[in-house]
């Protein structure tokens, strides 16, 4: 393994050259490309020898055949371009590569599938699923599956405020759905809405392909807008507990979007921040790993050592990411340092019967407060 900063370096001789270069969102929702865009040219600029792109960044539907129309129109050597998307999460990146549900190629030379082939031979000696497919399907499978994860968790977030209305439970029912092998238990927990840098900016980067392509977009336009309408509805949550948040303070639990991460892009704690400061409340926020990255947006806030600091002195402690530490708390010590015994549980880590008999006031995300 070898590293380096030069194209002309890194690919003249090259019989396989992997390209997964971001693709940001803009300001439309569309993915910008110019970093693909100017890969391409330094690729079509710099190979020696025939090579296989292997395209693995997250494109609209048509992106490979445009990189290949690019790197054409500028040399006459051989090559090929293939779609093979990416489905790891953050944080189990290297687990996941390993351990893939499928693997999903898009080519439509015979020579470019050999190698294809090849190179994941140590996934098919496993029996790994290969699909084969054109490139457009490919690129196309990667928008659809993260449009239906976060479809999933729309769905469990929408009924949760009707479980609290009606004294359900969002957990029970998730675990009575999953349990139909047709549906299966992951990713149906009601949660403080879905963030990162995928589901948002994948399920936005489809609509506008779709609208682009004249195609009604509808139920992916709910998807994320029942997202960002839950996003801020954790507010009222709170003030089922503390109607008036005037001056009062808050502890915050978790900045990151999903724990084993500092990424906070997308996350819902940040929506809450803002609207906590907007109501005159003091926030002390604490997170394992993203407060260097919090500050950086919110330096006016405070930040905690440790969650019962954050939690000193609070009228409420509001869990926003299930970090192992907030599962594992000693909570009768977190009730003696707070000024009054609220939480709210945006990930429903805690069991609500449990924390009521401890003396806590609770608020869950589709559960009936306690
Ligand atoms: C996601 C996909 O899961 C990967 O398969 C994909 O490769 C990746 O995007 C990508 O496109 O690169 P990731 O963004 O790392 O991975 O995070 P997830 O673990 O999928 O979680 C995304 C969000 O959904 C988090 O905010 C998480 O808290 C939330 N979530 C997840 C829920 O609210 N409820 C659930 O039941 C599951």
């Amino acid at each position: 393994m070898a590293f380096n900063t030069k194209y002309e370096e890194a690919i003249p001789g090259r019989e396989v050259i992997i390209l997964c270069v971001g693709t940001p969102p803009l300001p439309s929702g569309k993915a910008d490309l110019k970093y693909i865009f100017q890969a391409a040219e330094s690729i079509a600029q710099n190979i020696s020898d025939y090579a296989l792109i292997i395209q693995k960044s997250t494109v609209p539907v048509g992106t490979a055949k445009k990189i290949e129309q690019i790197i054409r129109s500028k040399t006459s050597i051989g090559f090929d371009v293939v779609s093979n998307p990416e489905f790891l999460k953050e944080g189990a990146a290297v687990k996941d590569f390993q351990n893939p549900d499928r693997i999903i190629i898009g080519a439509e030379s015979d020579k470019a599938k050999a190698i294809m082939e090849n190179l994941y031979r140590p996934h098919s000696r496993v029996n790994r699923p290969i699909v084969f497919m054109k490139r457009e399907t490919a690129e196309l499978v990667k928008y659809a599956s993260n449009s239906m994860l976060a479809c999933r968790i729309s769905f469990m977030n929408s009924l949760a405020p009707y479980c609290e209305k009606i004294g359900a439970d969002i957990k029970e029912v998730a675990k009575g759905m999953g349990l139909d092998g047709r549906i299966g238990p992951r990713f149906l927990q009601a949660s403080p809405g879905y963030g990162g840098s995928c589901f948002p900016k994948d399920v936005r980067a489809l609509i506008d392909s779709m609208e682009s392509n004249q195609i009604n977009a509808q139920l992916f336009r709910a998807i994320d807008q029942v997202n960002e309408f839950h996003k801020k509805s954790h507010l009222d949550r709170i003030k089922q507990l503390v109607p008036n948040l005037s001056g009062k303070q808050l502890g915050i639990w978790g900045l990151s979007f999903k724990p084993r991460t500092d990424d906070i892009r997308d996350s819902a704690s940040l929506v809450l921040i803002e609207q906590l400061s907007d109501c005159g409340a003091k926030v002390y926020a604490y997170d394992p790993e993203a407060i260097q990255n919090t500050k950086k947006l919110f330096p006016y806030i405070e930040y905690a050592k440790n969650p019962y600091e954050a939690a000193r002195g609070a009228n409420a402690v509001v869990v926003m990411t299930e970090w192992d530490v907030f599962r594992s708390i000693d909570l009768f010590q977190v009730k003696g340092l707070m000024l009054e015994p609220n939480i709210i549980d945006c990930r429903n880590i805690y069991n609500p019967e449990e924390i009521v008999n401890l003396g806590f006031k609770y608020v869950g995300v589709g559960r009936a407060a306690g």
